[in-house]
Parts: C-alpha cells; sequence; structure tokens
C-alpha cells in the first residue's frame, strides 16, 4: 500500500493499494467515532459494491445508510444535490456525521459539494472506483455540480479527510470508463511527467496501476499543496480541459470527461504546434497516446461551434481566457490572452 499525504486548508492521506477498501471501518472508527454514515453511489456502482461495504460497517457496529442515484453525469444536477440533502436530513445526519463517496468522480463532485453544504459541513471521505476518479477527482477538493448554462458552475473547494483508492473495483469497471481515466493519466504525463507518459503510451498498463495511480496522486498532491484554490498554478492540471468542457455541453454531456479531454488535449497541442506556442512537437505522440489507450483524438464538433461554450468557461473573465498549452511532453505553461485572438486561432 502507498501513502500521499495532502497537505491543504485540511491534511489527509490518500490511501492507495489493492484491498484498502477493507479499511475503511477501521478508518471511520479511528478519525470520526461514534459517527454515523451516509454512502453515496450511483445506479452501476451500487448494485456491485455498496453490500461489501454496508457489511463491513455492520461488523464494527458503525450505523450507516444509503443514497443512490441514477448513473451518469446529467445526475451532477442540483435537483439530486438537494434531494441528498434533503435525505440527508430526513434521516437526522448530524454535521459530526460522515458522507462517503463510493463511485466515479460524478459521485465524487456531487458527495463533496453536498458534505459541504450539509449543516455547513459534515465529513467527507472518498473512495474512487473508476481510474478517473482515482488519479484525479478524488483529490484536491473541488466539487461541483452542473447547471443548464454549462459545467461545474455552482461548487466549492471542499478537500475530504480520507481517500481510500482500492485499484481492485477497476475490475468492473467497463473499458470504455477505464480508456476515460487513461485520458487524465496522459494529461499528468504531458503536464509533469515525460516518463509517466512513456510508461502509458502504449496503453499496457495493467500490471504497474498502483505506481501510475500513486504517481498521477503525487503531480496533483504537489500542485494541490502549492495552488489549492486555483489562482495560478493549478491552473496547469486542466489541460484540455477549455475544449473538453465545450465538447461535454455541445454534445448535452453524451460525450463523457475523458473523452472531451483526449479530444481537447490532441486539439490544443496541434493548435499549439501550428502557432510556434512549443518548444518541441508535441501533437502526434499526443496522438498516438491517445489511440493505443482506446481514446480519441478528434470530434464532430468545430471548433466555430465549441466557441460559444468556451466563452462560458471558468477560465475566461474581462475578455481574456486562460489558456494552457504543451510546451513540450512533460512541461506545459499558462498564457492568458484575449478572447478575439482566441477565436482568430481556433477558427
Ligand atoms: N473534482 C475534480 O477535481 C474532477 C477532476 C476530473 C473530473 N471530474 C469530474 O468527474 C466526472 C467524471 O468522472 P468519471 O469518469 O469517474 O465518471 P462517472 O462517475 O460517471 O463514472 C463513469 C461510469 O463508470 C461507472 N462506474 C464507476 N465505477 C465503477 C466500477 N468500479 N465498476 C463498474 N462501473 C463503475 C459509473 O456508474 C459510470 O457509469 C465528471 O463530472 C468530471 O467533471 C472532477
Amino acid at each position: 500500500m502507498q501513502t500521499v499525504s495532502v497537505s491543504a486548508s485540511k491534511s489527509y492521506d490518500v490511501l492507495i493499494g489493492k484491498g484498502v477498501r477493507t479499511l475503511l471501518a477501521e478508518k471511520l472508527n479511528a478519525l470520526f467515532p461514534g459517527a454515523k454514515a451516509m454512502i453515496v453511489s450511483d445506479s452501476h456502482v451500487a448494485p456491485l459494491h455498496l453490500d461489501a461495504l454496508e457489511q463491513m460497517l455492520d461488523t464494527f457496529g458503525i450505523r450507516h445508510a444509503q443514497y443512490v442515484f441514477p448513473a451518469g453525469e446529467s445526475s451532477k444536477a442540483p435537483q439530486v444535490l438537494f434531494d441528498l440533502l434533503e435525505t440527508l436530513a430526513a434521516q437526522r445526519f448530524s454535521r459530526k456525521d460522515v458522507l462517503v463517496a463510493l463511485g466515479g468522480g460524478v459521485t465524487g463532485d456531487l458527495s463533496g459539494l453536498a458534505a459541504a453544504l450539509y449543516m455547513r459541513g459534515m465529513h467527507l471521505v472518498q473512495m474512487p472506483t473508476t481510474l478517473l476518479s482515482m488519479v484525479d477527482s478524488s483529490v484536491g477538493g473541488k466539487t461541483a455540480v452542473n447547471l443548464k448554462h454549462g459545467k461545474n458552475l455552482a461548487g466549492v473547494f471542499n478537500q475530504p479527510e480520507l481517500v481510500l483508492c482500492d485499484p481492485d473495483y477497476l475490475e468492473t469497471l467497463p473499458a470504455s470508463d477505464f480508456a476515460d481515466g487513461m485520458a487524465e493519466v496522459l494529461k499528468y504525463g504531458v503536464i509533469a511527467d515525460e516518463a509517466l507518459f512513456e510508461q502509458c503510451k502504449t496503453g499496457n498498463v495493467e500490471n504497474d496501476l498502483e505506481t501510475i495511480i500513486t504517481r498521477c496522486v503525487s503531480i496533483k498532491r504537489d500542485v494541490v499543496a502549492e495552488d489549492e484554490f486555483d489562482t495560478g498554478k493549478r491552473a496547469l492540471l486542466n489541460f484540455g480541459h477549455t475544449l473538453a468542457h465545450a465538447i461535454e455541453a455541445q454534445s448535452d454531456y453524451a460525450f463523457s470527461h475523458g473523452k472531451a479531454v483526449a479530444v481537447g488535449m490532441a486539439r490544443i497541442a496541434a493548435l499549439a504546434e501550428e502557432n510556434g506556442f512549443c518548444t518541441r512537437p508535441c501533437h502526434a505522440r499526443i496522438a498516438a497516446a491517445l489511440e493505443n489507450n482506446g481514446l480519441p483524438t478528434d470530434c464532430a464538433f468545430s471548433n466555430r461551434e465549441l466557441f460559444a461554450h468556451i466563452t462560458a468557461d471558468k477560465k475566461c473573465a474581462g475578455g481574456k481566457i486562460t489558456l494552457i498549452l504543451p510546451d513540450r511532453i512533460g512541461s506545459c505553461y499558462t498564457e492568458t490572452i484575449a478572447i478575439d485572438k482566441l477565436r482568430e486561432l481556433l477558427t
């Protein structure tokens, strides 16, 4: 088992390794003695993995309840958030109790926001079950739901108090959802670690998952420690994401986050290369690695179509937008440019 310790507004451990899920009850007793647990999960994950957790909590005498919502991005929505909050209230949960997010990034983002809002803050444990949520969304404290006008527009920073990251959960994850996680893994390679990129570029990663997850979480930990509230360096984690969020919105969320990030990375790398923003070419290497990992490198939406969504992005303010551009594989930088200039570059 690997431990990555995160120091932010809260300090907490991310435990990574096969079987760490079996530590949940012991950890809850140690961190929040006497607390009741609300396990939040979606309709795909709950039938596979919820029972085992509940049996463990029963064995340790920990009181618990469950909230299961329909799987999918469309549940990352204010209506589901408020239904969860009402359920916590109806079942008399208190701020001393703990919310356990068992699922992918949708579950984690929704649960993290609910835990921050309920009685102005209850305890939060993340148990990621997708590769994407293990390497990215369960760590760092960004929580949100989507609004009609765009992705992640209502949210807060809320760090968890523990993350249990068990690669055994990936055994039931469909291949396409696994590929989504590889988009974020390759992103870490492009922004910070050429060796990680090289390790993952062929798509043969099954035997190295624990090391890869640990490396990604460590990169994220370092960025978050420096810039928890996303005023500078943390923007780098959004490489490919400005276009990705636009693709998700334009497709009415039919495009998964990971696949949209893949296309976003390929397109921004091509744009960077064509306009002389990179010191070393990287588009072909990124595109090949994405393909080898079962990910798309392009989509049917033109940059012109996506532009309207881009101006609704959080990274866009005062007529300017901050782009994350690759200098070479292993190093990215931010560049703030006028929106009009971006329109010119994209169309
Ligand atoms: N908070 C952050 O920092 C951050 C970072 C990156 C992405 N995100 C968000 O994360 C979301 C995407 O996360 P995701 O790709 O995990 O999506 P997801 O939570 O929708 O999970 C993808 C699919 O896999 C299923 N699933 C999950 N675990 C499973 C398992 N072990 N076995 C079988 N099926 C399983 C889910 O039910 C779902 O159908 C997006 O909303 C994105 O915006 C947040």
